[in-house]
């Protein structure tokens, strides 16, 4: 796993013009809940345009680990094909040896939900970065299930050890922060539960877990009230069944070439198969009002999801204020606005970002220190970032940028060395391929030029 291997540092700098055509790797909430449900479903599912990064890797080592049959397969086009044999809706196996989830919050938090209540023992690890990062938002409704923890180090946090009991009790759980991940949890927590689980999500996030379920039999509704408010009801110990999926290209992955494709002057870039499920577009947004040329081109359904085509160009942006209520829809996306902000004219303001502290690193803070690294005027608050732009890049660059074993840090500030007067480098760039194990061939196909400790000038 990489984060036992040393670090591998990068620079990026700066590009003519960026040009082509972008096949993105597939969406990776989408890629993590796939191989769980059609872990658990019972026959077989098949899984096309899978992201094979090292995240859903081992959500797919967790859900063999608990009995599921998971093989990678050649398609009738050619591409990739995931084969999975589930094993049946309450029939998940007691895992021999702790579950490891590398860097993935995602598999973690969500596979603590799906096993919890089984009356058995599962242990989960991670690595640095995940042990940091607060487990007890999934822990607190999992207890109220019943759901024993065996073992936590202090805070909640992994390795973590839990045990369900006989028979696990139903909750009505309001979800207290933005978090698609703890909503999640407990619905899974739902699926091995007796009776009607019901979750409250005063701000709506992402609802892939709640339209995958529906895909696969789940009985879920969802009941929204004039306030937004959603209320979800799952209903426990029914049958899944095997779905065939097609993962469309993650929205949060086409936010790197996006912004490149926006910073670097001259560029024209068409970025495919874009997920445009509107809990995923807040990016997209807020780069169009920042007077960000993005065509959205031929939007289509796919596999239950809106999907369209980016044609994006260089632009000349401006500074934007950023409603609070957009970040559920673009929570991953800051690092990466932040950089688009520091080209931009005057200051663009970003609030209500409370949850980035929690992420893969303390992002608000990661962010902050690598726009300082590289002469970007800005000021983190509690939950809040400004930045000041200098259009044209003048200036700014040249700094070495501290990722904290976070993929979004070193790709964020990878395309900032594209677009900066001088050369930006990141510290590690081994982390990307939890998303994004692409993202170097692709940059370089589109004129990028990032030098590796292999290839560094
Ligand atoms: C995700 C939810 C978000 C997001 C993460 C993926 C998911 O986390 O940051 O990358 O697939 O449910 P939170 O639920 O912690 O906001």
């Amino acid at each position: 796993m990489s984060h036992d291997q040393p670090p591998r540092p990068a620079t990026a700098h700066r590009a003519h013009s960026l040009k082509g055509h972008v096949r993105l790797p597939g969406d990776k909430s989408i890629s993590h809940r796939s191989m769980m449900f059609g872990g658990l479903a019972s026959g077989q599912t098949r899984v096309t345009g899978l992201l094979e990064g090292e995240d859903v890797l081992r959500t797919a080592d967790a859900m063999r680990a608990f009995g599921a049959r998971i093989e990678r397969t050649v398609g009738d086009d050619g591409g990739a094909e995931w084969v999975i044999d589930g094993v049946g809706n309450g029939a998940l196996l007691e895992p021999k040896e702790p579950l490891d989830f590398g860097n993935a919050g995602t598999g973690a938090r969500l596979v603590m939900g799906l096993a919890g209540t089984y009356d058995m023992e599962t242990t989960f690890t991670g690595d640095a970065s995940l042990s940091k990062r607060p487990m007890g938002r999934v822990l607190d409704p999992l207890r109220l299930m019943g759901v024993q923890v065996l073992q936590a180090s202090p805070g909640d946090r992994m390795p973590i050890t839990l045990r369900g009991p006989r028979f696990a009790a139903p909750i009505t759980y309001r979800v207290p922060m933005a978090s698609a991940q703890v909503k999640s949890a407990v619905l899974l927590a739902g699926l091995n539960t007796a009776g009607v689980t019901t979750v409250i999500e005063p701000v709506m996030t992402r609802d892939h877990t709640e339209k995958m379920l529906v895909g696969f039999g789940a009985r879920l509704d969802v009941e929204t009230d004039a306030t937004g408010v959603r209320t979800i009801r799952i209903e426990g110990q029914g049958n899944l069944s095997g779905q065939r999926i097609a993962v469309p290209g993650d929205p949060s992955s086409a936010g790197f070439p996006l912004v490149a494709a926006l910073l670097v002057p001259g560029s024209e870039v068409v970025i495919e198969n874009v997920l445009m499920n509107p809990t995923r577009t807040g990016l997209i947004l807020t780069l169009q009002e920042m007077g960000g040329d993005i065509e959205v081109l031929n939007p289509r359904q796919a596999g239950g999801e809106d999907v369209a085509d980016l044609r994006v160009r260089g632009s000349h942006l401006r500074g934007v204020v950023v409603p609070p209520e957009r970040a559920p829809s673009m929570i991953d996306e800051y690092p990466v606005l932040a950089v688009a902000a520091s080209f931009a004219e005057g200051e663009t303001v970003m609030d209500g970002l409370d949850e980035l502290r929690v992420k893969e690193s303390d992002r608000l803070a990661a962010v902050a220190r690598g726009l300082e690294a590289n002469g970007v005027d800005c000021t983190e608050g509690e939950a809040s970032l400004t930045v000041r732009g200098r259009p044209g890049g003048k200036g700014l660059g040249g700094g070495t940028v501290a990722t904290h074993l976070d993929h979004r840090i070193a790709m964020s500030f990878l395309v900032m060395g594209l677009a900066a007067e001088k050369a930006v480098s990141v510290d590690d760039t081994l982390m990307i391929a939890t998303s994004f194990p692409e993202f170097m061939g692709l940059m370089a196909d589109l004129g990028a030029e990032i030098s590796d400790v292999e290839t560094a000038r």
